[in-house]
């Protein structure tokens, strides 16, 4: 099995090494790492392989899935849990198979939604910076209490269910929406509707996949079903939200703050030191203007635990049976 791994990372090299030196059938597996991501001028690449390694920015449209195809490549390796980035259709009209990581470390994207909504909460990204500065004033930095208020989470599958269980042991009264109820948080977590969840809570944290009818579920309409003065975190893809309408919802002081891990224009940043560009067009920016939003790129991942837990997944998809139905298999 010739693997080329796309878009690699140093950290993604370390913890696929270490994984593939710890396995079995270490022998079958040969990866060679690449630092350009996939994309259609970059498919051909694979010319030779059996698999192809990509991620959560990668572009996985028809155009590549065909060149791969084209170049004997009969696996797609997601090392990530969404696959909103990969064109199944095509992916199945070329006879190439999809496999993903689905459940890593739910706790490891839960942890860090709630450390964004303490974050903005407490205003942490700017008591950083004035403490550094030598001002010890308060000013700004008034937060509220967690405890006792209503945490709304929107997809109670495993991040949303860990994310539901920190919430509740915070002592806050936790609301959920999802097509299907979770049995694991029976007790813990009300399942109310939609209008509902939005309308009755002081922190609403998103942990449904991007599909179809998710796309711009947060927009003008939405945002302005909530209450006044709530925080909210978007951890799970960008284009959940419309963007502009969350400026302009941050504009109209709906927020006491928002806090993103994702966002829609977030793919050419991610993941890169872009620190000595001259950004003309940037919604980052302007959502960075704002005093009460906080922005980290993407990395709710990315814990030690979770990286050896996608590398260790992503290696046995590599080996396993095409004919075996497995959880972590698309297509
Ligand atoms: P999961 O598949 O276990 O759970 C998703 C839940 O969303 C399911 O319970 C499903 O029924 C529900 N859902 C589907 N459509 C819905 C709708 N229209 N309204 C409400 N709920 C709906 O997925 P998991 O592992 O919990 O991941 C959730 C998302 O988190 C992923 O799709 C991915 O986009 C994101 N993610 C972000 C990471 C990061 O680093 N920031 C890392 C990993 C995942």
């Amino acid at each position: 099995m010739r693997i080329l791994f796309y878009d690699t990372k140093t950290y993604d090299k370390e913890s696929f090494t270490e994984t593939r030196e710890k396995m079995e059938r270490k022998a079958e597996l040969q990866i060679d790492y690449l630092k350009t991501d996939l994309a259609p001028a970059t498919a051909q690449l694979a010319k030779g392989y059996d698999a192809v390694c990509a991620f959560v920015n990668s572009d996985v449209s028809g155009v590549t899935v065909r060149r791969l195809a084209e170049n004997g490549v009969k696996r797609i390796l997601m090392r990530s849990a969404g696959f909103n980035n990969v064109d199944l259709e095509e992916a199945k009209s070329c006879g190439i198979h999809v496999y993903r990581v689905p459940g890593y470390s739910p706790e490891a994207v839960a942890e860090h939604a709630m450390a964004l909504a303490l974050g903005v909460n407490r205003h942490l990204h700017k008591a950083y910076v004035k403490v550094r500065e030598n001002d010890f004033s308060l000013s700004g930095l008034m937060g509220i209490d967690l405890h006792g208020k209503t945490a709304g989470i929107v997809g109670t599958g495993k991040i949303g269910a860990a994310m539901a269980r920190i919430c509740y042991g915070f002592g806050m009264k936790v609301l959920a929406y999802d097509l299907y109820q979770n049995p694991m948080l029976e007790g813990m977590v009300s399942y109310v509707d939609f209008e509902t969840l939005l309308a009755s809570s002081d922190l609403i944290s998103l942990h449904c996949p991007l599909l179809d009818d998710t796309y711009h579920l947060i927009r003008k309409e939405t945002i302005d079903q909530m209450k006044e003065g709530v925080i909210f975190v978007n951890t799970s893809r960008g284009a959940l939200v419309d963007t502009e309408d969350l400026i302009e919802g941050i504009r109209a002081r709906k927020f006491f703050g928002v806090a993103l891990d994702v966002y829609e224009e977030e793919t050419p940043n991610v993941f890169e030191d872009r620190s000595e560009d001259i950004m003309e067009h940037s919604v980052t920016a302007r959502l960075l203007s704002f005093p009460n939003v906080i922005i980290t790129s993407h990395q709710g991942f990315f814990t030690k635990e979770a990286l050896d837990a996608i590398a260790a997944v992503t290696l046995d998809n590599a080996l396993a049976d095409v004919t075996e139905e497995l959880p972590s298999k698309i297509c």
